[in-house]
């Protein structure tokens, strides 16, 4: 009889310990239901985008961008009131990826912390113009990095990995790499919402599928397009200084005002890590692409070829976190790096601060 009780308590304890997995799921699955249905508060930026590019719920969508451009503009398939939220999202994440602006963190599904190490990284940091990079006239800029034309590639044949990645296993890659995170799952929202305000921006551009775009990717810098002066470190430190620091700090950890990120971090805790594309070591071409483009901020291309790849040396040989494939020991070295070189370039007096212009921003 004791027996009967025993086996009888234990099968009742197995059941409530799944119902209690099926009401989390459920729960878990209502509450997500919940925050896609909720109208979305976007940032100030996508406020602007979007409002200048007409998104909204109707049967058909006309580009005012196209029409304003070329005086002709196709009617294409229009977006049901989940699509304009979705695109919303989307937006929201690349502009504002650490979920500043978000009123309710845990709610609003734009707020990615959950997927990234450091406070600094956010995708319109390196995909500028909220992944839509335009001068002052509307022209898109070469190697600006552009999700809109990324979206229209469609799948990319990788030749770092030597795989066709469709476009959500590269947004993946960005979580992990560029921005020193976790891998979210492929089906989540956030990689969706993201994918739907990309897909929009090729509408709202005109951009046709299957095409390659001079604004897609990064307008790569080779050695073989300089002086063949070798990358040097002692010259990128010097430019470092001169150019960077006085927004990036001085040991390019990036800074900071009111918890709100002025410059983002190029080394440190912060920053991508050994695995992204924008380490000099791993590829040599990228960063120094991204850095003669963008940088730097109100000065762009105005440092030459070999400028920029002594800079991206310099920088990449700072210490920053060890990419998930480099093993225990590597981490290991790269935490200690970060946690005694601050300290110590301070005691000896390297990489003290000059004077600079405050950045505004
Ligand atoms: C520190 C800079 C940086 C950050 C932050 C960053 N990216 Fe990237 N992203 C890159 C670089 C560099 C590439 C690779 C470009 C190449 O291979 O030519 C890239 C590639 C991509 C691609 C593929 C582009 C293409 O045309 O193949 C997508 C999609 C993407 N990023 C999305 C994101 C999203 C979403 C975020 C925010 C969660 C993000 N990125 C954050 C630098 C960054
Ligand atoms: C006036 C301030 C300022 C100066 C000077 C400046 N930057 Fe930046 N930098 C920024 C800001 C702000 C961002 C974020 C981009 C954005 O929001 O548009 C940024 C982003 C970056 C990024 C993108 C990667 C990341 O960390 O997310 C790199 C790389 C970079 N800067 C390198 C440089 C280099 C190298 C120099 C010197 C040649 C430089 N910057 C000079 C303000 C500046």
């Amino acid at each position: 009889m004791r027996m009967l009780t025993g086996k009888f308590t234990r099968i009742v304890l197995l059941l409530l310990f799944l119902g209690g997995l099926y009401f989390l799921a459920t729960h878990k699955h209502r509450q997500r239901e919940e925050t896609r249905q909720a109208p979305v508060v976007l940032t100030p930026g996508c406020a602007d985008k979007l409002g200048r590019y007409g998104l909204a719920s109707a049967d058909y969508y006309q580009s005012p961008y196209l029409l304003q451009r070329t005086r002709t503009s196709m009617k294409v398939r229009g977006y049901s009131d989940e699509d304009v939220r979705a695109i919303q999202r989307g937006c929201n994440i690349v502009d504002d990826t650490q979920g500043t602006l978000a009123k309710d963190k845990g709610l609003e599904r734009w707020n990615t912390t959950r997927f990234i190490r450091g406070s600094h990284a956010s995708c319109d940091h390196c995909h500028q113009g909220i992944g839509d990079k335009q001068d002052a006239a509307g022209n898109r800029l070469k190697g600006s990095l552009s999700l809109g034309a990324s979206w229209a590639m469609a799948d990319m044949y990788d030749r770092f990995t030597g795989l066709l990645l469709p476009y959500e296993l590269r947004q993946m890659q960005c979580y992990i790499n560029s921005s020193n995170g976790y891998k979210p799952n492929i089906a989540d929202d956030v990689i969706r919402d993201v994918t739907a305000y990309s897909r929009f921006l090729s509408a709202a551009l005109g951009l046709k599928i299957g095409n390659h775009y001079e604004e897609q990717g990064i307008d790569e810098i080779a050695a073989s397009a300089t002086p063949k002066q070798g990358d040097d470190y002692v010259r990128g430190a010097a430019l470092y200084r001169h150019k960077c620091q006085g927004c990036h700090g001085p040991q390019a950890f990036g800074t900071e005002a009111n918890g709100r990120v002025v410059a983002p971090a190029l080394a440190g805790p912060n920053a991508w890590n050994m695995q992204s594309r924008n380490y000099f070591h791993y590829v040599s071409t990228i960063l120094p692409g991204f850095i003669c483009r963008n940088m730097p901020l109100g000065e762009e291309n105005t440092l030459s070829n070999q400028e920029c790849r002594d800079i991206a040396y310099y920088i990449s040989n700072l210490p920053r976190p060890a990419g998930d494939r480099q093993g225990p020991l590597m981490a290991l070295q790269q935490q200690m790096l970060m946690a005694v070189m601050p300290p110590l370039m301070r005691l000896t007096g390297s990489g003290r601060s000059i004077e600079a212009p405050a950045p505004e921003r």
